[in-house]
């Protein structure tokens, strides 16, 4: 899911049946790209968590955690909060935990396998949830912002991070990624009116230029 993955390059998609498993990791495939994608993804999402603060005490959730790298920055910002890491693949699931050993060991990180259409969380339950590439797979966008809504704390803050982002005319390079996928890349007004709808509020959108990404935020109403 990056440049140095050669996915953004359109007809040129080098090892399609590694890039599948971006979507949902399986077998030592998934393995593969979990290890690509906790380098890969690493100057975008530093430059995606200098947006907003963690304090020392918070609940955070990151959903679609991947290869767990963003588990692991989050668990060195908390002192007596905790990180939860959820995703629908049991590979993610099993590398997530192999990376955060130490501190799941010491009850700072969790890692859960679920969807998150159907999170096994209270309602009001975090400070923090958090989403790097992967609301481009989310089965239903709005209802499963609902969810996310529905376990925020109110106030709480969502952040999700993404490499791609809709512009109108220039997508023609994501179409074999897209098909590959079968991913939605969606725009800041998309995302701010997806959110709106769904129960949050003070969005803010960043952009990065040079390498189109974005991130945004906003809290629960
Ligand atoms: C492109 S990877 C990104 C992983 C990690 N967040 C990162 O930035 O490197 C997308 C992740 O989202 C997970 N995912 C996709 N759809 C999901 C869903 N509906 N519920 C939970 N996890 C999901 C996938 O299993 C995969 O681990």
């Amino acid at each position: 899911m990056s440049d140095d993955d050669k996915v953004n390059t359109g007809h040129n998609i080098e090892n399609k049946e590694l890039i599948k498993n971006a979507r949902k990791p399986v077998g030592e495939l998934g393995h593969q790209i979990l290890d690509r994608m906790n380098k890969s993804h690493e100057n975008m999402a530093q430059w995606g968590v200098s947006h907003f603060d963690i304090e020392e005490d918070d609940l955070i959730l990151d959903i679609g955690c991947g290869g767990g790298r963003n588990l692991e920055r989050f668990a060195t910002q908390i002192i007596t909060g905790k990180v939860i890491g959820i995703d629908y693949s049991e590979v993610s699931v099993e590398k997530s935990s192999k990376l955060n050993s130490e501190a799941i060991s010491e009850g700072k990180v969790e890692v859960i396998q679920g969807s998150v259409s159907e999170m096994p969380f209270e309602d009001n339950t975090f400070d923090i949830i958090t989403g790097f590439e992967t609301i481009y797979f989310w089965p239903d966008f709005i209802n499963d912002l609902k969810e996310v809504n529905r376990v925020l704390k109110k106030g709480g803050l969502v952040f999700f991070c993404n490499e791609a982002v809709y512009r109108e005319g220039k997508m023609e390079k994501y179409d074999d990624l897209v098909e590959l996928l079968d991913m939605k890349i969606y725009s800041e007004d998309v995302l701010k009116e997806s959110l709106e709808k769904t129960g949050f509020n003070d969005f803010k959108a960043y952009l990065e230029e040079e390498n189109d990404w974005i991130c945004i935020t906003a809290r629960k109403s």
